[in-house]
This record gives C-alpha cells, structure tokens and sequence, in this order.
C-alpha cells in the first residue's frame, strides 16, 4: 500500500486539514485516519448494501460527522412528553453527539432516572444540593461544557421560572448559569399553553434570546383534547439542535479570549502636535474580527485610526504607547495577545503643556526624545499572566527574516508575523500583505493575499496551536 505523509498534500488542502484538525482537536494524522475511516465506512457500507442488502437503517447514515465532540445537556421537565425524551437521547448519541442530562423532580415522575442513565451511559443529574453531583461536576460546570442545552418537555411551569430567573433546583440554576444557547421543547395542555401568563412567558424567553421548537397541533394525551400543546418529535428536535451545534463548529475560538493591538499611537509634542506614523489599522482591525467571527471573545486596543471599528467587539480607543501599555495590562489574563499595532519607539520627553509657539527670530525648539516602552516585550516577559500565546508584527524595510528572527528571541513572544513594509511594498496603509511566519521551528511564508486572508490564515494556526495540533 502507499504511504501518505500530510507533508506531501498541496498547501490548500494542508490547510483545510488543518482546520479540520483543530476544530475536533485531534492531530493532522488523526484527522487523515478519520477521514479515511469514515470513508471506508460507508464507501464499504454501500457496497456490501449492493451485495448484501440491509434491512436495517444505517445508525450515522444522516448524522453529521462535524457533530462529534459537541455536547449537549437535555433537561428533561415534568410532564407526559417526557417519554419522548428518551428516545431523544438515543437520537442525539446515534449522531455522535455527547449527551448529559439533567432531571427536575417533576420529570422523576414520569421517567427514571435509571432509564435516561442506561440511555445516556451515565449517572443522570438530579439534584442541586447532592455533595456527590457537585464535587464530581457541579452546575457551573454542566451549564459551562454544554455546547448546547435543550429543555423537553419545556413545562408552563419550567417555562415560568426561567423566565423570571428563579434558580432553586438543578435545572434552573444551570439555565441560569449558562451562557450556551438554549433550545425549548415546550409541552402542555392546549390551555396551558393558549394562557395569558405562559405566552408572556414565552414572549419573554424569545426576547432573552432562547430558541423554541414546537409545540405542534394534535392529539393530547388526555383522550379526545386536541390542539397546540404536544411537544415536537425527537427528530424535529434534534434537527433544530444541529442547527445550533453546526454554527458552534464554526466557532473554534468560543470561550477563548482574544487581545490585538492595533493602528498607529500618536506621541504629543503639544497639545496640538503630535508624532505618528503611517499605519492604518486594517491588519489589526481584520484580525479583531477574524477571532470575533471564529468565537472568541476579543477585546480590541486601538490607536487613533480612521477605518471603522469592527462590529460586535470590545474596544479601547488609545492615543500613546503609554496608554497602550496600561489598556493591554489592564485586559489580562488573555489567552492569546497579538500586537499587531505600529507603536512609536520614542515619545517627546519636553512635551508642552501649551501649544508651542512660533516667534519670529527666536530659535527653533528643540524635541527631546525618550524610549517608549515596548508592549510585546513587557507582555511576553511577563512571569504572571504571561497569555500562553505571544504574537508580534515585524514590520521591516530589509533584511526581513533576519530581523524577525533577531525580535522573536529579544521580545520573548512565540510567533512574529514579518512583513515587508518598504514603500514599494504598497502594505503599510494597502489592503494586502505578504507574511512570512517566524516561530521557534521555523519560517513559514505565506503566498501574497489580502488583510482578512492574512487574519483568517493566523485565526486557523493559532486554532490549531491551542488544541495542540503538530504538523
Ligand atoms: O517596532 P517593532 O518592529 O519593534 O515592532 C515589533 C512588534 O513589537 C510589533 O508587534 C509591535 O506591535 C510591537 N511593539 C510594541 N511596543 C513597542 C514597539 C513595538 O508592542 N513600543
């Protein structure tokens, strides 16, 4: 047989594997044999079908393989529907999907707790008090790993005390710990669910953001009553909660906090005067929002640009390196800071109080210049709250590589992106760029391409630098 070695594919397709890698968080290799062993799989399914045909339906055969390693946590509320629940579980795990659940005390009476653990391959949670739940994992921290929490049956009554952010069982003070999106499955009685206060309940969970799935029109439980009340089916619901774990796939960086610097500083000589240079700010500001859109939660520190702010991120408008300084430290912890900011490395040591006057026959004034700190050195440096990932620019006119190399071991920081920044270049204050990657294992170049690509290029390594991926 031949062997393959990631090494040898084409730059394009190293790249997607990359993604791929670092999204299920596994190495490239691993990602290579999964790959081939799920194509086998059904590649080999298929043809054995043509020989032998199945009368069985294929377990994954519509299951996404993207949903492994998504978790879900399934609060399962009081009401008839509840049996339904089970089968949900079974739905969401024949996808690859883990799933924990959660039982209130109403819901003990229609299912075990025995019956949901045997479905689910574990103890199932109760109780917000048990000294045995809450050392081995805790609310805080099923409502934390919980990529997805889908409440069904979603009763009035659950419905009630979500909605006004009661939090005196399990179920409820996990749904009010979490910051996961939540999916509804609601089931109730047709006047139940037609009733004044439960449809200002759920107007109210719409408006707090939670997502609803059902409750559809038929036959009740109770014999002969129809209407809207009956929970959705398993495979209604857990259609709608792939949706939301698809948009969690593309969210590598979610939970991970992000800080950039970005733009020029400008250094006063007075109140009106002021040193600057020419950067722009588009390569910081992409970057901002390359790690907002891929999850993170990004704080942006900015010198004085004239571009837009990026949307949906934190912003902190700066003026001098100084002040730099002082945002970027008061930000940390982080786990990752990138400086992409042009900082000025002198400030003017006599700067006026008062504009500076010129008059006529006095001798020009002279500016005194002193160093200005140096963030990326000072972060990187740094032995609390050091972020586990330092990346700097190298902005160079000559000799690019070389001088990289040379910042990388000076500032302390993992990576250095080097740039030609020459007039010639066109990059300082253009939309495109050209970067040569410099870490402790190498020099990586990168083709010509623009700003955003530069910043979706960074977002995929260092996805893949924090889940540990070698090439
Ligand atoms: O200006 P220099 O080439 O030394 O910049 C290299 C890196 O150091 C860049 O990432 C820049 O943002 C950072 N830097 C800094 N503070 C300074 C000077 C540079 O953070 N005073």
């Amino acid at each position: 047989m031949a062997s393959l070695t990631v090494r040898q594919l084409d730059e394009k397709l190293k790249r997607l594997l990359r993604l791929r890698a670092a999204r299920h968080g596994r190495s490239m290799e691993d990602e290579v044999r999964t790959i081939l062993r799920e194509a086998a799989d059904e590649t080999g399914r298929e043809a054995l079908d043509l020989i032998e045909p199945s009368t069985k339906p294929h377990a994954r055969a519509a299951g996404p393989a993207k949903a492994v390693a998504l978790n879900v946590l399934l609060i399962i509320g009081g009401g008839i529907a509840a049996y339904k629940s089970l089968d949900l579980i079974r739905r969401l795990k024949e996808r690859g999907i883990a799933v924990r659940c959660i039982l209130t005390k109403a819901a003990e009476h229609f299912v075990t707790p025995l019956s949901a653990g045997a479905l689910v391959g574990e103890s199932v949670f109760t109780d917000l008090f048990d000294p045995a739940g809450e050392f081995d994992v805790g609310h805080i921290r099923l409502a934390r790993e919980a990529d997805l929490i889908v409440v069904a049956p979603a009763t009035a009554d659950l419905m009630a005390k979500i909605a006004g952010g009661h939090a005196d069982d399990l179920a409820t003070a996990v749904l009010l710990a979490t910051d996961a999106k939540v999916l509804l499955a609601p089931a109730m009685n047709p006047s139940m669910w037609a009733n004044k206060a439960t449809q200002r309940n759920v107007a109210q969970l719409a408006a707090d953001g939670f997502a609803f799935i059902g409750p559809n029109e038929g036959e009740m439980a109770e014999s002969g009553e129809r209407g809207t009340g009956r929970m959705a089916e398993p495979l209604e619901i857990v259609g709608a909660a792939e949706k939301f774990l698809a948009h969690e796939t593309t969210q590598p960086l979610k939970g991970k906090r992000v800080l950039i610097t970005s733009g020029p500083t400008h250094e006063p000589i007075d109140p009106v005067r002021y040193i600057a240079n020419r950067s722009s700010g588009k390569q910081g500001h992409a970057i901002a929002a390359a790690a907002a859109r891929a999850g993170a939660e990004v704080v942006l520190i900015s010198g004085p640009v004239t571009i837009p702010d990026p949307v949906g991120i934190r912003m902190v408008k700066v003026e001098s390196a100084r002040e730099m300084l002082n945002a970027v430290e008061r930000t940390l912890p982080v786990d990752v800071a990138i400086f992409a900011a042009a900082v000025a490395d002198w400030r003017v040591a006599n700067a006026g109080e008062q504009k500076i006057k010129k008059i006529v026959g006095k001798t020009t004034p002279e500016l005194s210049l002193v160093e200005n700190p140096d963030i990326l050195s000072t972060i990187a440096h740094r032995t609390a709250q050091r972020p586990p990932l330092v990346i700097g620019f190298a902005a160079e006119t000559e000799n690019v590589v070389a001088n990289a190399k040379d910042k990388l071991a000076r500032k302390g920081c993992d990576w250095i992106l080097a740039n030609d920044v020459s007039p010639a270049t066109g990059i300082m204050g253009g939309d495109r760029n050209t970067i040569q990657l410099v870490t402790k294992a190498g020099v990586e170049a990168w083709p010509p391409q623009s700003k955003d690509d530069v910043a979706a290029m960074l977002i995929e390594h260092i996805v893949a630098a924090l889940n540990g991926v070698k090439e």
